[in-house]
């Protein structure tokens, strides 16, 4: 089979999943006298969507944050890819395995609205993050800002770069109710000096759910001679925007998480300008010190995965961006605005709208967090998980598309009884 054969061959096992996106397109149209936010709401739009999710009966899932398991359609796909590609063996990684591996690429700079030579697939935010990190030509003595509250991986690679480097990292902790947009950067500024290199921020704090201003904290960062490098792990795919309009100089992120692609991968956007000063972790056979994909030698690897990527980018597509954020929005809004103000529990997400989409986190008065996550599940059949430390004690509660009020309704109620009984 030649490449073009192969090509046409990949295409038309995709035509046999066409219906998932075509029963989208439709739904969308039925609907289309509806605005996104008036869809949000509206149940029956929404059962259809969880049709397409085979979903455990064992347990409620509110723990998507980890990762969001692929719809049907999208699995189906990724079983062909991989179907496929054992078929071709070596001659697909001989022949097409690049060629595709851009074109998955170009679509997510489509998404991300950069340009193609601005982004590369990696395996998930870990990678891409630690690859800036390690990428710096770090002196004793250089600094580099981040919170309390960001992932403890790439807090863990600065770490590294402290005991290997002598840099110094400025912890702040961020507040789980700012008060505006201007206090979170004064905060992250309070942490500069004329050492400082490099900020790292989170788009979206894991924990709580919490959006960052991130344009304004890179604009004050820039104004200061910094660099800032944004954890993006939970933001695509979950909000809409595009990475040019943050104002970063590196975005990272993974696309197992909101994208819905299978299991092991991710983005790394970096502004085009900043790629000749990276260095590679890994020697690449690419030596162009401005061609991104220097950073990019990860040897063989599941291939299938980066096709499957295309299908998870058209799910997402179909479905429409701004509907899902809608959606997430709502979902979050729909359970936390039933106990924010009831006594004995604390919401450890801000209220504003714009400072938070669908992940929120809630605790409750003398009960810890484990016990918390422990009840959840053996008493109601509530599965979530519990974070402890960083400033939070709570659950974090995380729905997806495929999720219910009505299983939200369960869960509001289950908080309401637990707390009342730890009264
Ligand atoms: C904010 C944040 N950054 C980074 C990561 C790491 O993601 P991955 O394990 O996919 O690299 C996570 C994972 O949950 C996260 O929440």
């Amino acid at each position: 089979m030649n490449k073009r054969t192969f090509l046409k061959t990949s295409s038309s096992a995709l035509m046999a999943y066409q219906p998932m996106v075509e029963i989208l397109h439709r739904l969308n149209k039925d609907h289309n006298k509806f605005s996104d936010v008036e869809l949000s709401e509206n149940e029956d739009y929404w059962a259809e969507i969880r049709k397409g999710y085979k979903l455990k009966p064992d347990y409620i899932n509110l723990e998507n944050g980890y990762y969001c398991f692929a719809p049907e359609s999208t699995l189906s796909h990724f079983i062909d890819h991989v179907r496929e590609v054992n078929y071709q063996g070596s001659y697909y990684m001989r022949t097409v395995q690049w060629e595709n591996k851009d074109k998955a690429a170009h679509r997510l700079a489509d998404l991300m609205g950069c340009s193609h030579d601005e982004l590369i697939i990696t395996r998930n935010t870990t990678e891409s993050l630690d690859t800036i990190i390690n990428g710096y030509v770090w002196k004793p003595g250089d600094e580099a800002v981040m919170a309390e509250q960001d992932y403890g991986s790439i807090v863990g690679q600065f770490k590294l770069m402290a005991d290997r480097y002598g840099i110094v990292n400025k912890i702040i902790s961020i507040p789980n109710h700012p008060r505006s947009d201007d206090e979170l950067v004064d905060l992250y500024a309070s942490a500069i000096n004329e050492k400082t290199r490099l900020l790292m921020i989170c788009h979206m704090v894991n924990i709580t759910g919490q959006i960052l201003p991130v344009r304004k904290i890179c604009d004050m960062a820039h104004s200061k001679g910094v660099d800032v490098m944004v954890d993006g792990a939970h933001a695509i795919a979950h909000v809409n925007f595009d990475v040019t309009d943050l104002h970063c100089d590196y975005y990272g992120a993974s696309l197992h998480k909101w994208l819905s692609t299978p299991l092991g991968a991710g983005l790394l956007y970096v502004k085009k300008d900043k790629i000749k000063y990276l260095w590679p972790t890994f020697a690449s056979w690419n030596n162009n010190p401005e061609d991104i994909k220097k950073l990019n030698h990860t040897g063989t690897h599941p291939v299938h995965t980066d096709l499957a990527i295309n299908d998870a980018v058209d799910y997402y597509i179909a479905m429409g961006r701004d509907k899902k954020e809608s959606r997430l929005r709502y979902l979050q809004r729909y359970w936390t605005d039933q106990v924010r103000e009831l006594n004995g529990i604390v919401i450890n997400t801000p209220k504003d709208m714009f400072r938070s989409c669908g992940i929120a986190n809630v605790g409750i008065a003398n009960m810890k967090p484990a016990e918390m996550a422990d009840t959840l599940l053996k008493r109601y059949g509530i599965w979530t998980v519990a974070i402890d430390g960083q400033g939070v004690q709570g659950c974090r509660i995380t729905p997806n598309v495929y999720t219910s009020t009505k299983e939200l309704d369960h869960f509001v109620q289950a908080v309401k009884e637990m707390s009342i009984s730890k009264r």
